[in-house]
């Protein structure tokens, strides 16, 4: 085998507590990671020598800055390969938005390696490697839906919950994950998010609960900084969601809605109102 296409799906937190500093630099997190269907198709092929990057998108760098450079850079020192490789990255998913885009190009790209290359790693090493990258990146290569602690690498997978309509927003600028976290504060009395209560609604298929569950500690620094997240979060709950939420980091924003016919009926509101609007579900292969 010497190229192979692949998926790369978005992520969201559903629920994203920061639990306080590290002494790494890092951030300790309670979250819950979901993947979606809004996904950057990868191209791997195997080349004689060097590792080449490239996009149809101008936004992303290309060279070691990017995810999916670095990954391959890692799997190939660690396991000897001589060879290079091309990687072709169709971008779908919106770049510094919060949705782990170039984790998940970086995850798949440690897939498709070790297939390329014939590897037969193992997944905890992937892991490994995918966590040297960066935070989200195990997550990515594993299941639908994780809880996941620590910088977001100790993971806890969850069975398939029910499939959620969404509509996604991204505003007009980005942020940086860096920037966000450092203006962080920890509250006094700060009471978590309730994880076991989300994940008890989640394994019931209650959508309702599960929308009025979400929570991401996060906002505090992002909405007072861009105060458009916020019109956003209003905007998609009066267009019909049942609760709407800020990504990661941001500043994508989600709604989620009962069904299709009221997400499909918020896509046209939601259209008038913003430039990059996506209707997307879970992402559940079969
Ligand atoms: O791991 P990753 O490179 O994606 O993280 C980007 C930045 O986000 C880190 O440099 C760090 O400043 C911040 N971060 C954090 N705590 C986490 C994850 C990320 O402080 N759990």
């Amino acid at each position: 085998m010497k190229r192979l296409t692949i998926a790369a799906p978005a992520k969201i937190n559903l629920i994203l507590n920061v639990l306080g500093t590290r002494t790494d630099g890092y951030h300790e997190l309670e979250t819950i990671m979901h993947k979606i269907d809004l996904i950057d198709i990868i191209h791997v092929e195997a080349t004689s020598e060097g590792i080449t990057v490239e996009s149809n998108s101008g936004l992303i760098p290309t060279g070691v800055d990017n995810l999916a450079y670095q990954a391959a850079a890692l799997l190939m020192e660690y396991n000897g390969i001589k060879a290079g490789v091309n990687i072709f990255i169709e971008k779908n998913i919106p770049v510094g938005a919060g949705l782990a885009g170039g984790s998940s190009d970086a995850a798949a790209v440690l897939t498709a390696l070790n297939r390329v290359f014939q590897l037969k790693l193992p997944d905890d090493r992937l892991q490994e490697m995918g966590a040297a990258v960066g935070s989200d990146v195990p997550f990515c290569l594993g299941s639908e839906t994780a809880l996941a602690r620590g910088r977001g690498e100790l993971l806890t997978p969850l069975d398939r919950g029910p499939k959620l309509d969404l509509l996604l927003v991204m505003p007009d600028f980005q942020v940086s994950t860096a920037e966000v976290y450092r203006a962080y504060k920890i509250k006094n009395n700060y009471q978590p998010a309730d994880t076991a209560a989300f994940i008890k609604f989640w394994q019931s298929g209650d959508i309702i609960n599960i929308a009025n569950c979400i929570s991401n500690d996060l906002e505090t620094v992002s909405i007072p900084k861009h105060n458009e997240i916020n019109h956003i979060k209003t905007d998609l709950r009066q267009a019909g969601a049942v609760n709407s939420l800020m990504s990661g980091s941001g500043p994508a924003v989600f709604g989620i809605f009962a069904d299709q016919k009221t997400a499909i009926n918020a896509l046209d509101i939601m259209q008038k109102l913003y430039k990059r609007v996506y209707q997307v579900t879970s992402y559940y292969r079969e």
